[in-house]
């Protein structure tokens, strides 16, 4: 008889972002001058709304994939300081672009730009953002990262517009949703990772292996995102709540609804249609999220990607590169903040 051994946890370490960014903190920091440099404009909201963006913090979670690849595939090539940027920027602008389109009032902590700017400054400045990734990129000594990383850029985009198309269609199933999270977040982990490989020269099949490992810890990420949502003591320096208020359907709400009786179904029709949610509503969302597992069970499926990330890896002989990219995605599903 074949005896089962049960399967090791995900590493659930929640300080694996910490970890990486100290392993990294002389190249992240050429990153970080680099990309303040590029902010430079005569128009001065330019300078201003990114300094503000780029200064409030961020995990800087992309471009550490983006430099950790590389070091995985060759350990003694210089880092890709241009690519990493070029990452980074591109998902600031995203993050700009984001905000206007959620109506989101909080980022990183601070007021959102689109809070103290306004809507058309913000998606302006993305934009400069965005022409200044793509300047960086070709200047990067690895053209064929500029095909991965474009693409990445028009997937986030059908993303976040799937994801438009779905809000308050409470009828959105799992599958659906993966899709949307799939394209507007794991595409560009994907891109990350695999830019950082291809800077390295790595062999296609270490280039996938990343790539694989980048969308799936992608996915984590998002998924842990979605769940922290609805959880009043997680600390993302957003505000609490936002998917719920913004009517978005995200795996929490979607496994409620569909686990719910027709009364709460009701509820959630009505209250996902409504543009203005009473903190009452709120507090309802939660106790329904809470009560069918709906949480745990967005964690567990955070842990199950994590796990996925982390196989991926193993193509690779073990080294401390390798564990720290395994900590970081312990640490995409069993993330605080
Ligand atoms: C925010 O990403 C957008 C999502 C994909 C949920 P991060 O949580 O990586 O944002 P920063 O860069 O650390 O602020
Ligand atoms: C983040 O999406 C933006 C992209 C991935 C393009 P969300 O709207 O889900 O994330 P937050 O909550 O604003 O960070
Ligand atoms: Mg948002
Ligand atoms: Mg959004």
């Amino acid at each position: 008889m074949v005896k089962i051994v049960p399967l090791p946890p995900v590493l659930a370490h929640t300080d694996g972002a910490a970890a990486l960014q100290a392993q990294f903190a002389h190249p992240l920091k050429a990153v970080d001058a680099l990309i303040a440099q590029r902010l430079a404009s005569p128009v001065a909201t330019i300078p201003e709304i990114g300094a503000h963006v780029i200064r409030a913090g961020g995990k800087r979670l992309r471009p550490l994939l983006t430099l950790a690849s590389a070091a995985l595939c060759r350990p003694e090539a210089e880092p890709p300081i241009k690519l990493a940027a070029a990452v980074e920027l591109l998902h600031t602008a995203t993050l700009l672009h984001d905000d206007v389109v959620d109506g989101s009032e909080k980022r990183r902590g601070l007021p959102s730009a689109r809070a103290r700017w306004g809507n058309a400054a913000s998606v302006l400045v993305g934009d400069f953002l965005l022409g200044q990734a793509f300047k960086l990129m070709v200047e990067s000594a690895s053209p064929e990262a500029l095909p991965v990383l474009a693409n990445a850029a028009a997937v986030i985009a059908e993303g976040e517009v799937m994801q438009l198309l779905t809000a308050g269609k409470v009828d959105v199933n799992e599958d659906a949703y993966l899709r949307v999270i799939n394209a507007k977040t794991a595409e560009l982990f994907a891109a990350a990772a695999r830019v950082g490989s291809l800077s390295a020269g790595a062999a296609p099949n270490a280039q996938e292996a990343l790539a694989a490992y980048g969308r799936n810890l992608g996915i984590a990420f998002q998924l842990s995102d979605d769940a922290l949502d609805y959880d009043r003591h997680a600390r993302l320096g957003k505000n609490w709540g936002d998917d719920f208020r913004e009517g978005k359907m995200t795996l929490p709400l979607i496994l409620a609804y569909h686990r719910g009786d027709t009364k709460e179904r009701r509820f959630w029709q009505a209250a996902v249609a409504r543009p203005r949610k009473s903190k009452a509503s709120l507090n309802q969302a939660e106790s329904l999220v809470l009560r069918h597992r709906a949480l745990a069970d967005t964690l567990a499926r955070a842990a199950h990607y994590a796990a996925i990330a982390q196989d991926a890896l193993r193509l690779f002989p073990p080294s401390p590169g390798r564990t720290g990219l395994m900590r970081l995605a312990g640490f995409s599903a069993a993330r605080r903040h």
